[in-house]
Formats: C-alpha cells, structure tokens, sequence
C-alpha cells in the first residue's frame, strides 16, 4: 500500500536539549484508518490534533493500545537504527488481539515508522539521546455501548528524548505496593493498554508523595511474588544467578528485559524467570545473599535500585549504590544502542532512505 507524504509547511525549530521526556515531537505524524475492515490511507502529515466525536468507543471504554520504542543515530556513519522493532511489533500485535482490536500489517507499521524518522531525520538527536516512538492505535467509532468498535485509527508520533542519565546514575528508592495490584491472570497484563497506567497513577502518586520513585508490583492472587514495576521489569542479582518474574499474563513481557536475559546467558550467568518473593528478597538484601537489584526498560535502560520500602521499613539493597552486573548490562546495551559494540548486531535495524521523504 503507497503511503502518501504532506509535508509540515511551517516546522517549528528544532528544540535544543535537555529533551526530557514526552514534551517534544518532530513536525510529522504517521496515521492510518481502519473502516470497513481494511486498513486505508496511510499518510504522512504535518504533526496536529484530531477531530474525534466525543461518543467514541476509546473515550468512553479506553480501547487503546500502544508502544514504545527508540531510535539512535550512530555516529560513525550517521545512520540511525531502530533497536529490535520486530519485539515491539510482536507486542503491539499481542496487544490489539487482546484489546479486541484489528492488527495492523507488519509491512504497514514498519513502513510507517521508517519513512515518518527518515523524513525527520535531522532530528534525531545525537547518544546517549535518542528518537523515541511512539505507535498508537484507538478505537474511533461514535457510539456509546460496551462493544468492540467497528473503526480505528493507527498512528505514529515521534520525538527526541534526553538521556535518564544525564544527572548521573542515581540509585532508585522503591516502595513494595501492598494495597493496589497491577494485573490478575486472564486480565490485560501483557498488554500495553491504556488502561493498565491509568489505574496505577494513584499507588505510583502515594508512593512518590511519601518520597519514593516508584513501586513494586506484588501478584494479585497472594500479594507474595514480584510481579514488575510502574513501567519496567526488575531483576534480582544473586551470586550465581539472576532472577526475574515469569513472562506470564500479568506482566508487560519487555524487550529489554528479553535483550538482558540473552547478554546475561551470553555472559554464562544463569538468568531464571521465576516470581521472587518479597519476603525472600527483603531478607537476603538483610543477609547480603542478594548483590543487585536493577529496573529495565526502554526509558531508563538498566538502572540500579538502591532501597527497598516493605512492610513500614526501607531495606538496603548491597551498599545502596550501583552494582558491577548493573553497570556492565548498561554499558553493553547502550552500546549496542550506539552501533559501538561487536554484540548482537542484529539487534540494530538501519532506517532505510525513502525516495518519497527526499
Ligand atoms: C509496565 C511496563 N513494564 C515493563 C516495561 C519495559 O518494557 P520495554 O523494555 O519493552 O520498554 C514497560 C515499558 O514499556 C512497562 O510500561
């Protein structure tokens, strides 16, 4: 399917940085419709608002699902790359199948994504910065009734973010969320809906107002096992192994969480995926059995957990700083990021050059 190019007549300037994070987007947007059960006019426009009726299914029953993904400029040959896209399309697909939504064409997606960052490529910022992406799809049709809608809309914003280092590696303080729970099995867990951050804003609001950055999630049937956090997975660094919560039904399934798990078994560190319990993990941070504690994801990479707050008390996690495992695993994918490293080349996808966005 052609997808039609309208230039933005008036760019604003690109911004200079710190970039943040979420407040800056480039001055083109990808957007696609779904009616009539096809996917219809894929078209790169200038970057504004929608017209949406206020009956619409996602305002209403938050039919909605989304990504989030970067890209990096490499400096040696000035490319830049999308790390592992494959990854999040499979979610993304994951996540209209669950949310009762029509998936999108792979060929269609990828498509959009490379023209929209090849048209702005300029602003792709230099490393440790990097492109953020952010594809979307919600449900467009006017009516109110608790059913699937019969229209969509796909789209695609883009926009430059800061590094979540450029204050320096600051260890985070987090607080064991006991009273709210997250996700339940059969529930929408491994779906990156709308939704699912929507019901977390308030224990993530206490849990900051009380002087914490952010919480763990705990299993919702016994309120025993790690799940995740706000918006990371988190890792347990043991002498001879690290471990992790299953990639079940309840929790996001991470693309960082999955590139750490290959480097770690690439590093010949046993990596198991088995919900920790927190009352285990409090008292081998006490008995000094527990190394590392570090969050993952695409915003902040690898980053190391100093404190843990359970049951009234904050708990020491090694000497409160960063760990050595912690350290490496960041250094090595932020080097990938960058094209500076020999390992998983693969995992690097080299935005092409359209003709059409020349
Ligand atoms: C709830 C949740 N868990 C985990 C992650 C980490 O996933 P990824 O590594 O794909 O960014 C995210 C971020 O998208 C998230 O929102």
């Amino acid at each position: 399917m052609q997808i039609s190019v309208t230039r933005n007549p008036s760019p604003q300037a690109a911004p200079e940085g710190p970039f943040g994070f979420g407040q800056f987007f480039t001055p083109h947007m990808f957007v696609a419709d779904w009616k009539d059960g096809v996917w219809r006019d894929p078209r790169i426009i200038p970057y504004g608002p929608f017209m949406l009726d206020p009956a619409c299914k996602v305002l209403h029953y938050g039919q909605e699902i989304f990504e989030g993904m970067k890209a990096y400029h490499n400096q040696a040959d000035d490319s830049v790359h999308i790390f592992r896209p494959d990854m999040n399309l499979e979610r993304f697909h994951r996540s209209c199948d669950r949310m009762c939504m029509p998936r999108i064409e792979s060929d269609l997606f990828m498509r959009g994504l490379e023209m929209l960052i090849d048209l702005d490529r300029d602003r792709v910022p230099e490393s440790p910065d990097s492109m953020y992406l952010r594809p979307t799809m919600i449900a467009s049709q006017r009516g109110l009734g608790v059913r699937a809608s019969t229209e969509y809309i796909f789209f695609i914003i883009i926009g430059p973010v800061g590094s979540y280092f450029s204050g320096g590696v600051n260890p985070l303080k987090l607080r064991v969320e006991e009273t709210y729970v997250r996700s339940a099995h059969g529930g929408t867990g491994f779906a990156k809906t709308g939704g699912n951050y929507s019901a977390a804003l308030l224990p993530i609001k206490q849990a900051q107002d009380a002087g914490y950055d952010n919480i763990i999630w705990l299993d919702a049937k016994e309120m025993k096992y790690v799940e995740e956090m706000g918006a990371m997975n988190i890792m347990f660094v043991y002498e001879d192994r690290v471990i992790t919560s299953k990639a079940g039904d309840t929790i996001l399934h991470g693309v960082t969480r999955d590139s750490v798990g290959v480097l770690l078994k690439d590093m010949g560190i046993t990596w198991e995926e088995k919900a920790p319990a927190i009352a285990q993990v409090i008292e081998d941070a006490h008995s000094g059995k527990l190394k590392e504690v570090f969050a993952c994801g695409t915003a902040a990479v690898v980053t190391p957990v100093g404190t843990i707050h359970y049951q009234g008390s904050d708990h020491r996690v090694g000497d409160g700083g960063e760990g050595t495992l912690t350290r490496k695993l960041r250094d090595l994918l932020t080097g990938i990021h960058a094209g500076n490293s020999p390992h998983h080349p693969e995992w690097l996808h080299k935005v092409p050059s359209y003709p059409e966005t020349r």
